[in-house]
């Protein structure tokens, strides 16, 4: 989803963050030696994000403190020049199915180890999809990007005791209504908010895994 879609209930949002871009500054030559447990990250493209504007701002819709000379930048594309690129999810032995509105992108998610592929722009009722490629059990996990627009069909494609962890809000109105508790009940399901990398544990066994695959 394009920053212009996610505007567009709020027009004079989008006049303030155009007026700030003149306030960016080249900060010099970048770290060329990365530190203690870091990576070396060789940027191609970079993004100003909605969400970098809001914690720029010090917004309360995103209330977390951003540093004095912190540089916004939440999203990148380029090579990870130590690691290199890994499917955590395949590699972990998961069944992973994806979901994406562009079949080329679902070609590369082939590539990186997705065994089913949905295309959420041509199969609105994905989650029936999700459903047919579990033998009607539904998945254990659904990582949800988009909130509103997209947790009925998260929650149903959710197996019984399952969970749905929410990461992101993407959808165009968030404030739509939501009709979720029966199959929250009755399904005995979980949603999970999760927010950065989670704890300091998971993340270590993250960069255990990581070292060992
Ligand atoms: N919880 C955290 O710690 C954390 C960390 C980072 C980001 N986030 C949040 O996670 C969300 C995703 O971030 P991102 O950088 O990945 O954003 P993004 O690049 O704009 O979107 C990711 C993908 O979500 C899919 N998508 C967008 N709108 C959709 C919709 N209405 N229905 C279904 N799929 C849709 C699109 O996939 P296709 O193009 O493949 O269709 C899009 O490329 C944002 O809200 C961001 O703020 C949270």
């Amino acid at each position: 989803m394009a920053c212009e879609d996610i505007w567009k209930p709020q027009p004079w949002f989008k006049r303030a963050f155009i007026a700030n871009l003149v306030d960016l500054q080249d900060l010099g030559p970048s770290l060329l030696k990365p530190g203690k447990k870091q990576v070396l990250i060789r940027i191609h493209a970079a993004a100003y994000n909605y969400k970098d504007k809001l914690v720029v701002d010090h917004s309360p819709h995103y209330p977390f403190k951003a540093k004095v000379d912190l540089v916004p930048c939440l999203d990148g594309a380029g090579v990870v020049e130590e690691a290199g690129p890994c499917s955590i999810a395949a590699a972990v032995g998961a069944t992973v199915i994806a979901t994406s509105s562009s079949d080329d992108k679902l070609e590369v998610a082939k590539k990186l180890g997705a065994n089913h592929l949905v295309n959420y722009r041509k199969s609105t009722d994905w989650a029936t999809q999700v459903l047919q490629a579990t033998d009607g059990t539904g998945v254990d996990l659904v990582v949800d990007v988009v909130g509103a627009a997209s947790i009925e069909q998260s929650l149903k494609a959710t197996r019984y005791g399952g969970a749905v962890v929410s990461v992101g809000l993407l959808s165009e109105d968030p404030t739509q209504k939501i009709n979720i508790m029966q199959d929250v009940l009755f399904g005995a399901k979980t949603i999970q908010g999760m927010l950065g990398a989670g704890s300091m544990e998971q993340l270590s066994e993250l960069a255990r895994f990581m070292d060992k695959h």
